[in-house]
Parts: structure tokens; sequence; C-alpha cells
């Protein structure tokens, strides 16, 4: 069978071709359908309420090899003619023929669709994404030799096991991304262990609510992390004891983005003490984080190789902090070798403009012997420290303060 006929097909995308499919009669395009490796469907195909008919013929009469990705979207509900068993079957099936790629995006009312078995077995898969009311439930002998990135976000899980043990099952997993929506749910995960040492790339968005409470990474070769760790409401209603986060080292840390409106660094290991992060290049961190200013300063001290250093607000958390930074002479009386021999960008978006935090917007510009750029944006007027006329004198009184580099260029955003 010559396959190059089909060729400019491979890049069509699948909407396309099916809905020329189903729209045409033409025995050609059905034909040319069958092999199209890369099959994308979504409920805006849905509107004559025949996809999952054509599909539920068709995809057993799929005649591509390989599956490389199916892409699965009925994210505004299962309307039309789709059910969650047709999911279900379409993605049993596709994991017969050597699925590479899977992602399914969906939304239910009513139960969680519930994923066959066999994919949590599948030896070709590569990438996993699910989003949405997918049910997570993974069985002991579940493996995934080939994973190497997986997404799950606001899915379900079946037991309080069950990351735990998808996490196991994948040996050579490297980009992982796991988000809970909202913070209370029976099938919400009441502690997260990441224990994957192949992983490199960690992204975290966990709701510590009254549910969630102990956070466990070890994962020695992470080389970016990213956590965000927010509380379901901005008050005191939760007990701070009962709320634990350990992680390991991570030697190869090169960028790391920390947004939290809760670290107790007293009792907070993102890292423990006495720990450099030597190969940390880029650092990222939400002003809203309690304490974000002693956080900072002890990473500060702890990457002497840092070289971006971006402080920010997130645009969500405005009206939960107004922290007050460290004291800066005092804290980093002696100035850390970062800023002496390293750190060539400085940014700091959304800047509320109290006096601290513009003694550490010079204190930055004054040590930073290799700085090239610093960026200050200050917030809106009406969120601000600052009255209108008192900004302007901060800005002259920041372009006129010393530098520790003479190419160090000072821009206000
Ligand atoms: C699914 O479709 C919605 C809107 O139609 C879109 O916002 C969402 O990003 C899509 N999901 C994926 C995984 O592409
Ligand atoms: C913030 O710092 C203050 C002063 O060191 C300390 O008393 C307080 O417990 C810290 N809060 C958190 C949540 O770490």
């Amino acid at each position: 069978m010559n396959f190059s006929g089909c060729g400019c097909l491979l890049f069509l995308p699948t909407k396309v071709a099916v809905s020329t499919s189903i729209l045409s009669n033409s025995k050609r395009w059905e034909f040319l359908w069958m092999w199209l490796p890369k099959l994308e469907y979504d409920h805006s195909m849905d509107e004559r309420k025949s996809l999952s008919r054509f599909i539920n013929l068709n995809m057993p009469l799929h005649r591509a090899p390989v599956i490389e990705s199916l892409r699965l979207n009925f994210s505004h509900g299962y309307t039309g003619s789709v059910t969650p068993e047709d999911v279900r079957q379409w993605v049993a099936l596709a994991v017969t023929r050597f699925l590479r790629e899977l992602s399914l995006d969906l939304t239910s009312e009513d139960n969680p669709t519930k994923l066959p078995s066999s994919l949590y077995t599948c030896k070709s898969l590569v990438i996993l994404e699910l989003k949405g009311s997918n049910l997570v439930d993974v069985h002991r002998t579940s493996c995934l030799p080939s994973l190497k990135t997986l997404l799950l976000q606001g899915v379900l899980y079946a037991d309080q096991k069950s990351l735990h043990k998808l996490l196991s099952s994948c040996p050579v997993l490297e980009d992982l991304f796991v988000e809970q929506y909202g913070c209370e749910s029976e099938h919400f995960l009441e502690a997260v262990s990441v224990i994957v040492p192949s992983l490199q790339r960690l992204t975290l968005k966990l709701c510590r609510g009254y549910f969630f409470h102990r956070l466990v990474i070890n994962t020695p070769s992470l080389k970016y992390f990213k956590i965000e760790d927010y509380t379901y409401e901005h008050t005191n209603g939760i007990d701070d004891d009962d709320y634990s986060f350990y992680s390991d080292d991570m030697p190869k840390l090169e960028e790391m983005e920390v947004h939290s409106t809760y670290l107790d660094i007293q009792n907070f290991a993102l890292y423990r003490e006495g720990i450099v992060l030597s190969q940390l290049r880029r650092l990222k961190l939400c002003s809203c984080t309690i304490n974000w200013s002693k956080l900072l300063v002890r990473l500060l001290k702890d990457s002497p190789n840092l070289q971006e250093l971006e402080i920010h607000l997130d645009g969500d958390h405005t009206n939960i902090c107004e922290d007050p930074p460290v004291c800066w002479e005092n804290e980093l009386a002696c100035v850390p070798d970062c800023l002496l021999s390293s750190l060539q960008t400085f940014k700091w978006t959304r800047i509320y403009g109290s006096p601290k935090e513009v003694d550490l917007v010079k204190y930055v510009l004054r040590n930073a012997r290799c700085l090239k750029t610093a960026t200050i944006l200050f917030r809106s007027i009406s969120y601000s420290a600052l009255e209108e006329d008192e900004l302007e004198m901060v800005i002259q009184d920041l372009s006129l303060s010393s530098r520790g580099s003479k190419d160090a260029k000072l821009v206000f955003v």
C-alpha cells in the first residue's frame, strides 16, 4: 500500500477531514480518513449528532498502523451523541494501535469518565494529558514504560493512592503538571507525594484547603520547579500546623517559580537549610507569599549563580498581601555572591511602592556588579502605596541612585 497519497492529509486537522467525511458521501474522503495517524475531535463537530456514529462505525476500521495521537475535547460537556462510554471505547481502541499521545479534555455534570484500565499499561504512550472530569483509577500492575509527559488538570482520583500509583508506574517520566481545582471533594487528594527520580520539570498548582495537607517532593533530577500553593479562603480558617511540605535536594535545579500565599519559611522545607542551589539561574517569586522577602533573602544567599530574578504579583493575589518586606541592610549586610558575580536581569512587576521595597530596588542597583537591566513596573495608583506626585519622585530618586554596574539600564514600564 502506498502511503504517500495521503501525505498532505497528515497535517490537515482531523476536524476538517472528519467533517468532510461526514458531510460528503465521498468514498475517497472516507478512505483517506482511515489512514490519518492523528485524530482530533471536539464538540463543534457534533452538531449533526453524527460524530459518535461516524467514529463508532469507522474507528474499528481505522487502518493507520500507528495512531500517533488521539485528542478529544468535550470540555463543554457531552453534547449531542457522544457519551462517556464512547470515549472509553475509543481510548481502548487507540491503545491497541501503539498510541503515543492521548489528550482528553472532558466535562461531565454526572459521573467522571472512567478510562479503560488498558490505558495504564500502554507501552507506547509518551504523552498523556487529562483535563476535567476524568477519573484516574490506577491498578497495581499498571506500567507506562515510555511515558515522558503527564498532565493532570482538575481530574478526579478514584482513591488517595491513585496519583502515587500512577507516578510509580512511570519510570522515565520527565515532565509532570498536576493541578487540583478547588479544595473540597471526596475525589481530591489529601496529600501529594511526587517521588520520581527521572523528573526534570514539575508544576504543581494545589489548593491547601481542609482536605489537602501534605506535600512531599523527592525529585533529584529536577531542573524546573513551579509551585502555586494557595489557600481556599484568604482567611485564617486553616490550621497551619496541619500542613507540611517537604522536599529533598534538587541539585540540578535551574529555574524556580514560587507563587504561594503560604510558605512558612521557618518550618517550610522548599529546600533544607544549608543547601546551595548552585545551578539555579532563574528565580521568579510572587510577592504575595507570606514573608516573601525572607524567602527571597534566603534564596539570594543560597543561589550563587543566579542570573535572572523576577519579583511579581499574581493578578488574582492583589487583595491578599501588603506584607512589608524585611530590612535589606540588616538581612543582607553581607552582599550575596549572585549580586557580586552573576545577576544580570532584575525585574519587579506590580511593585506596591513602600519605602522598604524601594530600598530593595536601590540595594540591588547598588550591589549588582553584572547587572544589565532592571525593569520596574509600579502598580496602578489606586492599588499603590504612592500618590501620583510621590511616584514621580520615587522614579526620579531611583534613576539617580548609585549603580554597581555602569552598564545597568533601569527601565520603568
Ligand atoms: C478544549 O476546547 C476549549 C474551548 O473550546 C479550549 O478552551 C480548551 O483549551 C481545549 N482543550 C484542550 C486540551 O485543547
Ligand atoms: C513571618 O515572619 C514573622 C517574623 O519573623 C514570624 O513571626 C511569622 O511566624 C512568619 N509567618 C510565617 C507564616 O512564616
